[in-house]
C-alpha cells in the first residue's frame, strides 16, 4: 500500500494535469501512516517552492453586509437576525495603521456582497491606504462588473479574493440559486486580465460533494494557475438553511490542502481560519501538509461577533504588547520561521500569461 501512495503521489507531482482517478485515490487516505505520507511530500513541495516562511496577511471584515443567499453562510440574507455593519473610512484607516505597527504587510479588505456600497468609497479608502502606507491590499468583496475592479485596480489594490467554493457547475449552481458558476468565472478571467494576483478557494463538506468532485476543484487550481488557494471546511449556522448538516471533514482538508501544494507547487496557501475553529491543533497540522500563510484577524472587537459567517470562529490575533514573541515561539515550534515580507505571488507572469490560454 505505502509504495502505492508514494508511486500515486510521484505520478500527480509530476504531471503537467494530475488524473482524477489517482487524486481521489489520495483523498480517500484513512489511517494516520497513510496520510502522513501524503503531508510529508506536501511539505517537501512547500519547502521547495516556498521556503521556510510563514507569511503574514491581516484581515479587516469592514462590513457584514449581503444581498446573496448562500444557503451555508451566516451573512446570506437568509440570516434576518443578524445587526448589519459597515467601518467608516477612518476606523478601516486606523486598523490598517494597527496592523502595519505590527509589521504586518498585507491587508485584505473584506466584506459580505454589497450591492450597495459604493465603488468610488473603496477606491478612495484604497487611495489613502497607497497615500500613507507601503503594503499590500487585498480586496475581498465579491463579484463586480470589470469597469469596478478596473476602478479599484487603478486606485492601487494589488491582490483580489474569490472563492469558487467548487468547481462543479452543477453543485455551484443548486447552491447559489439566482447566482450563475460562469459569471464567477468571468469575474475570476477579469480579474486576471486586469493584473490583480488572483486568491481562490473552496469549501470541504458541501452538499453533493464527492471525492471525485474535489479532485475536479484541485485540477481547476492547477488550470487557472491562482496565486493563493484557500481551503477550509463547512461549518453549518443554525440560523441558515443548511444549519442541520454536517460539517466537513477536517482531516479531508488536510488532504485537500496537501494535494493543492503539490499540484500548484507554488500557490500561496493558508491554514485556514476555518480550519483553526477545528483546533489549534489542526491549524498546526495545515502548515506540516502544505500551508505557508497565517491570517490575523484585524477586525475591530465591537463588530468582531457580527461578523457571524459560521458559529466558533477561531481568530488568531496579535495583541499590541506581546504579539510577536508569541507568534515567532510558536513558528519554531513547527520549525518554520515568520515571514514578514509583503509576500507577493511566486508565479512569473509568464507561467501567468502561459496559463491563460486555457481559461
Ligand atoms: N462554513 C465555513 N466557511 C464558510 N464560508 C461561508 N459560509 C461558511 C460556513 N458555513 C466561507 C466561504 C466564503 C467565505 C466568505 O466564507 O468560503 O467564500
Amino acid at each position: 500500500m505505502n509504495k502505492q501512495i508514494t508511486d500515486t503521489l510521484n505520478r500527480v507531482h509530476n504531471a503537467l494535469m494530475p488524473k482524477t482517478a489517482d487524486l481521489t485515490f489520495l483523498l480517500s487516505l484513512k489511517t494516520k501512516e497513510e496520510q502522513q505520507i501524503l503531508f510529508r511530500f506536501a511539505d517537501q513541495v512547500r519547502q521547495k517552492h516556498c521556503g521556510k516562511g510563514i507569511l503574514l496577511r491581516g484581515i479587516i471584515e469592514f462590513s457584514n453586509r449581503c444581498a446573496n443567499p448562500c444557503p451555508y453562510c451566516g451573512l446570506s440574507f437568509h440570516n434576518h437576525s443578524l445587526s448589519r455593519y459597515q467601518l467608516s473610512k477612518n476606523e478601516i484607516l486606523d486598523t490598517v495603521d494597527r496592523l502595519h505597527h505590527q509589521k504586518i504587510r498585507t491587508v485584505i479588505l473584506q466584506s459580505g456582497e454589497d450591492p450597495q456600497m459604493d465603488p468610488d468609497w473603496l477606491a478612495d479608502v484604497i487611495r489613502s491606504i497607497r497615500a500613507r502606507f507601503e503594503m499590500a491590499i487585498t480586496l475581498s468583496v465579491g463579484e463586480k462588473s470589470l469597469e469596478t475592479y478596473r476602478c479599484w485596480k487603478k486606485a492601487g489594490a494589488d491582490r483580489y479574493l474569490l472563492k469558487i467554493e467548487t468547481a462543479s457547475r452543477s453543485i455551484y449552481d443548486s447552491l447559489h440559486p439566482g447566482m450563475n458558476f460562469s459569471k464567477r468565472i468571468l469575474c475570476l478571467k477579469n480579474l486576471t486580465k486586469l493584473g490583480y494576483q488572483v486568491g481562490c478557494g473552496n469549501m470541504i463538506g458541501l452538499i453533493g460533494q464527492t471525492t471525485a468532485t474535489i479532485a475536479r476543484d484541485i485540477q481547476f487550481f492547477k488550470k487557472m494557475d491562482f496565486d493563493m488557494i484557500a481551503i477550509g471546511p463547512f461549518i453549518p449556522h443554525s440560523k441558515t438553511p443548511h444549519g442541520q448538516e454536517k460539517p466537513g471533514d477536517p482531516e479531508l482538508v488536510l488532504r485537500t490542502l496537501a494535494l493543492t501544494r503539490i499540484v500548484t507547487k507554488n500557490s500561496h496557501l493558508p491554514s485556514t481560519t476555518a480550519l483553526a475553529s477545528f483546533g489549534n491543533d489542526l491549524k498546526n497540522q495545515g502548515f506540516l501538509a502544505g500551508a505557508n500563510v497565517l491570517m490575523l484577524n484585524f477586525t475591530p472587537p465591537s463588530v468582531l461577533k457580527d461578523y457571524d459567517i459560521y458559529p466558533g470562529r477561531k481568530y488568531t490575533y496579535l495583541d499590541e504588547n506581546d504579539s510577536s514573541s508569541s507568534l515567532h515561539a510558536w513558528a519554531d515550534s513547527l520549525n518554520r520561521i515568520i515571514d514578514y515580507s509583503i509576500g507577493n505571488s511566486l508565479k512569473s507572469a509568464t507561467t501567468q500569461t502561459v496559463n491563460q490560454q486555457y481559461i
